[in-house]
């Protein structure tokens, strides 16, 4: 035992993160030399870039053993995020951890839509259905100090994750997204709706990441995925002003059918499917028509 722990101690930061990334990769995790970093990162408490100067490193054993100990996690297909304790969105890093979805990088491009939606406009209000952790309306709410934000979120554990993450600068409301009738106050005066919402058809084979850890609510709408985009789409048009912008997150399926949902309504104009950075087909947007 004492000689394994030699072992670990005198173990290069190189060696380490090149072990880590064939423990990784022999689990089938998808990108395992970017896990194996961002956990050693996580460890050494210094940015990923820095990495590459981390070969002239006094041995650290308890760092060592630390960095075992999450590899051995992650190699079990514990979501990365649970081991570094948040997710980015945007400018800020969320909170998240079991009993809430974890926000996920393409997720930045609708927030990078909405927030190219909104510039020209003063003290903006903005609503973010189906928040999770808090992650689309903590972007907006730090890329425009001036916004109003509503978050709405239907699941217990993830409100409390949300009310964690926005704290006072975001109000948070307990609702469901398919009731046309919520936030009856906000009605025709929203300048931009977000929403992320649960998108994947039931069956649908999906990681052990997703199926073990994210909230199937958070993950799965009915037999075509369109189970929530349909009614949270009616709410959308009814918070919209007039001009004002809806963009909505949806499986790579849905490239014909969440278009389809905006465009049969006839308050919606300008509808636009949006690919990803891997051109998958990602999140669709319109504009309430104007009349
Ligand atoms: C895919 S997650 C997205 C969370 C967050 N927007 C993000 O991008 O990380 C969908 C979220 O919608 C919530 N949700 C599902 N159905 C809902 C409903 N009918 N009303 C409100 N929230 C709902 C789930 O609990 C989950 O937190």
């Amino acid at each position: 035992m004492a000689e394994g722990v030699a072992v670990v101690s005198e173990m290069s930061w190189r060696d380490a993160l090149d072990g880590a990334e064939r423990a990784l990769a022999a689990a089938g995790v998808p990108s395992p030399r970017v896990d194996a970093e961002l956990l050693a990162a996580h460890v050494l408490r210094v940015p990923r870039a820095r990495l590459l100067a981390l070969g002239e490193l006094p041995p650290d054993p308890a760092a060592h053993a630390r960095y075992r100990e999450l590899v051995a996690r992650r190699v079990t297909r514990v979501p990365l995020q649970y081991l570094l304790g948040t997710a980015p969105m945007g400018p800020v890093d969320v909170a998240v951890g079991p009993g809430v979805f974890v926000p996920r990088l393409e997720t930045e491009l609708l927030l990078e839509w909405g927030l190219r939606a909104l510039v020209g406009l003063t003290k903006p209000l903005v609503v973010d259905l189906c928040t999770g952790s808090g992650a689309l309306a903590a972007g907006v709410a730090a890329s425009r100090p001036d916004a109003e934000v509503h978050a709405v979120e239907l699941d217990p554990d993830a409100l409390r994750w949300a009310g964690a993450n926005l704290g006072d600068r975001v109000r948070l409301v307990e609702g469901d997204v398919t009731d046309p009738e919520l936030l009856p106050e906000l009605r025709g005066r929203v300048d931009l709706v977000l929403a992320n919402p649960p998108y994947v058809p039931e069956g649908t084979p999906v990681p052990p990441e997703v199926a073990d850890y994210d909230p199937p609510g958070a993950v799965f709408a009915g037999p075509d995925g369109l189970a929530v985009i349909r009614p949270l789409t009616v709410l959308a048009i009814r918070l919209l002003r007039p001009g004002g912008a809806l963009a909505v997150e949806h499986d790579d399926s849905h490239a014909i059918a969440a278009p389809a949902v905006l465009s049969g309504h006839p308050e919606l104009t300008d509808v636009v499917e949006h690919a990803d950075l891997a051109g998958r087909p990602r999140f669709v947007t319109g504009s309430r028509v104007a009349w």
